[in-house]
């Protein structure tokens, strides 16, 4: 098949969407909606999408593909005014260079590669046009395909012009084809918008083509044709579409329990396990071997192997190092460094911190702006003061430094390797390598005092009463 282009339409008001976000932008397992056909298309074998985009919207429309499919793949034109999809295909057409062309939606997110070959492929044979249809049990809302009494397509009847006897009809129109350019550039210039909405149809085309020649209907699949026109189809395709990111990760060799989510973007390594309710998003990727527990969220997170991430751990920006353990109940904010072995337990919050390889910090604290030195051990409930209220400074802490439990650390301050910080104390400046430091107040016991203060305060003689 010589090189040809597809025409992807994506310039509709999205009206039905309710939504100041673009129809084909709204976020769709982890990419834009328009993402998942122009895939497609690409990879059946499309040279290049041509994308038919609303005004003002090329600009954003092509930021977000162009680094995906690069530039030489993608060409957003406009579409002055949406007066239909039959002048947005025409608008598209000025573009395409080929002798062949293929169209598509912009919503039908779940069409696979697959379908769209099976189609394109019969393009050089002597159909004028061919296009996707297959049979709904619920064909409302989409275009009947009409055939006359020999069973050729005759005319697609859209759902909202349809008479009761032809909205019977359960063989519907998916919104993809492909044909000869020159002859649906004609078919295209003599559309009337005598329609309920007033629009130029690109299906108007089929009942011109289907006169001067064969329009061929290539039966899809119902699960490939879903469009996109409301929250509850965006829902009802996402679903879809997160079950077979999760089939893939499965059948190579991921365990994923029930209630879990992964966009199409994450990377996930062999006999690694998520547990049920995590939640996987962004440019996530998973080494082998890892566990992801029950409820985790994680976000742009890089998870090296055999790390071992405990219930509720929430991962942004960060990144996870070799038999790393975290959790339950960690936080781990962007700009964290976990490094191999090193353990970030219940109740810690790190953000722009290192922790370096074996060093631990299993309860109860927050580490802001740090470095954490190699196999160092920090106490619980310490706190990195790092924020003055006007500026934020970088807490050093040593290789095998002990930090005692319920230590403010206030910086910048730098505490030395091998160095000990003593439980309570209020570090407000360098602390040498190897030495104590402490500083807590006195303790002070006083003999059989406890028996006496108890009398007074239940004869609520005492002034804090
Ligand atoms: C369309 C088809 C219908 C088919 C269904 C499949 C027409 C008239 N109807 O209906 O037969 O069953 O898709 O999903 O084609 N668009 C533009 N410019 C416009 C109008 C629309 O670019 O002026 C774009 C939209 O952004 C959208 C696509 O064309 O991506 C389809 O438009 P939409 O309004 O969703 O058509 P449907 O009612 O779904
Ligand atoms: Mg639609």
């Amino acid at each position: 098949m010589k090189p040809f282009d597809c025409i992807v339409l994506a310039a509709g008001k999205g009206t039905r969407m309710r939504s100041r976000t673009n129809k084909v932008l709204h976020p769709f397992a982890g990419r834009p909606l328009v993402y998942y056909p122009i895939q497609a298309a690409l990879a059946a074998g499309a040279a290049r999408a041509i994308v038919v985009c609303a005004p003002d919207q090329d600009q954003p429309i092509s930021a977000v593909l162009t680094p995906l499919f690069g530039a030489d793949r993608i060409r957003c034109v406009v579409q002055q005014q949406p007066r239909g999809t039959g002048d947005a295909a025409r608008v598209g057409l000025e573009a395409c260079s080929s002798e062949r062309v293929g169209i598509v939606c912009g919503d039908t997110p779940l069409l696979e590669a697959d379908d769209l070959r099976a189609l394109w492929s019969g393009m050089a044979d002597n159909a004028v046009l061919s296009l996707l249809s297959c049979h709904l049990d619920d064909p409302s809302g989409y275009g009947r395909v009409l055939r006359d009494a020999e069973g050729r397509v005759r005319l697609i009847r859209e759902h909202r012009d349809a008479s009761p006897d032809e909205r019977e009809v359960r063989e519907v129109n998916a919104g993809v084809y492909g044909g000869v350019t020159a002859h649906i550039q004609a078919a295209l210039s003599r559309l009337s918008s005598d329609n309920d909405q007033g629009e130029l149809y690109l299906t108007d085309i089929v009942e011109r083509l289907a006169k001067d020649g064969e329009v061929f209907a290539q039966k899809g699949r119902p699960e490939a044709l879903l469009g996109v026109n409301d929250r509850e189809q965006l829902h009802r395709g996402e679903s879809a579409m997160l079950a077979r990111i999760r089939t893939r990760l499965r059948l190579g060799g991921v365990t994923i329990r029930d209630h879990v989510t992964i966009e199409d973007t994450v990377a996930i390594g062999v006999d690694t396990v998520v547990e049920s309710g995590a939640v996987l998003r962004g440019n996530t990727v998973i080494g082998e071997g890892v566990c992801i527990g029950i409820g985790c969220v994680l976000d742009n997170a890089t998870i090296e192997s055999e790390a071992v991430l405990k219930p509720y751990s929430v991962v942004t920006d960060s990144s996870v190092g070799t038999a790393a353990q975290i959790g339950p109940f960690a936080h781990l904010r962007p700009g964290s460094v976990i490094e191999a072995e090193a353990h970030i337990g219940n109740f810690v919050e790190t953000k722009k911190t290192r922790v370096r390889r074996g060093a631990k910090a299993n309860h109860l604290a927050y580490l802001g702006d740090g470095d954490v030195g190699e196999k160092a051990n920090v106490g619980a409930g310490t706190i990195f003061c790092n924020y003055d209220g006007f500026r934020k400074h970088r807490t050093v802490i040593g290789a095998g430094a002990f930090i005692g439990s319920d230590s403010q650390i206030v910086a910048p301050v730098v505490i030395g390797p091998d160095s000990y910080v003593a439980t309570g104390t209020t570090v407000t400046k360098d602390v040498p390598a190897q030495a104590l430091a402490i500083g807590r107040v006195n303790q002070q016991n006083k003999e059989g005092y406890a028996p006496r203060l108890r009398q007074r305060l239940s004869r609520g003689t005492d002034k804090g009463s």
